[in-house]
């Protein structure tokens, strides 16, 4: 579809959007599934991963990403989160007040433009992610600046149409450029006392965040006992985590992190795929290796020295992983 807006260089090049807004991809160190029951949990940023939303104002709403091409009306339902996120951000801006030249919703609708690096469905928040930089976009296609906390809310509402009850922590970690712990909604940003080297790894099988919890809220019904112990060991595990991150002691993180997945095992959401690389990672020399995010497929995380990067990637591709991304937290201490 076209805009109204001439090229900004008037030599027939496309128009430059009216807004511009990114994200990055997260990562879960530990914790997730017991994060839903209220057991902290961590998360890292991957920056090397990212999602831009381009808003070209003008005419009806209209989405140009991978899952569709054309008018929101006949968008599948897979899109339903991104459109929420456009439609709740352009009603958070329009309805700010006080402004002497208020905006207007025509102004904010158009042509959504969607690139993203961060493969969908793979425990990575790309849907999170997408509805970050959608918010973001039209935030600064308003000129009208969006704190934090309603950042926070807007995205939330994206994401318990893309998850269901989602816990939060998504939310929280794509909107954060450092580790966070999570904690029943609050969130606080972690000290690293050195440098830890982390490989993530896809399996290429996608899978649904809901089902995986949906999963284990119905085995939780099933074996409460069993569940809740599992839970509770977690979130010790991701203490003893917060304590070997601030130590900058990656032998005990990675101990934490192969104890995490095996718990996670027990939960019902690990898959054949998803054994089949952190074998390969610890084959390989890594640290510590477990499931990350949903589980059920999707991707593993693993912790090496900075040395053994090469080693351990090499290693998961010919176990089959499909990609592999390096992220690296540098001391804050
Ligand atoms: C997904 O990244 C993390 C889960 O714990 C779900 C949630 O907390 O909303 C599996």
């Amino acid at each position: 579809m076209t805009t109204p807006h001439p090229s900004p260089r008037g030599d027939g090049a496309a128009p430059a959007p009216v807004g511009v807004g990114t994200a990055h991809a997260k990562t879960i160190l530990i914790g997730e599934h017991a994060v839903v029951y209220g057991a902290p949990a961590i998360a890292l940023p991957v920056h090397g991963l990212a999602t831009r939303a381009e808003l070209h104002a003008g005419g009806p709403w209209a989405l140009d990403c991978d899952l569709h091409h054309g008018s929101v009306d006949d968008a599948p339902p897979a899109i339903a989160p991104v459109v929420t996120a456009w439609r709740q951000a352009v009603d958070r801006v329009t309805a700010a007040n006080g402004r002497p030249d208020p905006i207007e919703p025509h102004q904010l609708t158009g042509r959504l433009r969607l690139i993203s690096e961060i493969p969908m469905q793979r425990g990575l928040g790309s849907s999170a992610a997408v509805a970050a930089a959608v918010v973001d976009a039209v935030a600064a296609a308003s000129g009208v600046p969006l704190g934090l906390a309603e950042r926070t809310e807007l995205v939330q509402q994206s994401e318990m149409i893309a998850h269901g009850k989602a816990s939060g922590i998504d939310t929280a970690a794509v909107l954060s450029n450092v580790p966070i712990l999570f904690e029943q909604g609050a969130i606080a940003p972690l000290e690293v006392g050195g440098r830890f080297v982390f490989v993530v790894a896809d399996t290429g099988v996608p899978s649904s965040t809901a089902t995986a919890v949906g999963g284990v809220r119905t085995l939780r019904g099933e074996q409460p006992a069993v569940v809740n112990g599992l839970v509770n060991r977690l979130s010790e595990l991701t203490r003893v985590a917060v304590d070997a991150l601030q130590r900058g002691d990656a032998v005990a993180l990675g101990a934490v992190m192969d104890e995490a997945h095996a718990a996670l095992n027990r939960l019902g959401v690990g898959s054949d795929g998803l054994d089949r690389l952190v074998d390969a990672a610890r084959r390989a020399g890594a640290l510590g290796a477990k499931l990350t995010g949903g589980g059920l497929g999707g991707c593993i995380l693993v912790l090496c020295g900075a040395d053994d990067i090469t080693r351990v990637q090499e290693g998961l591709r010919t176990a089959g992983a499909r990609g592999t991304w390096t992220t690296i937290l540098e001391g804050t201490a």
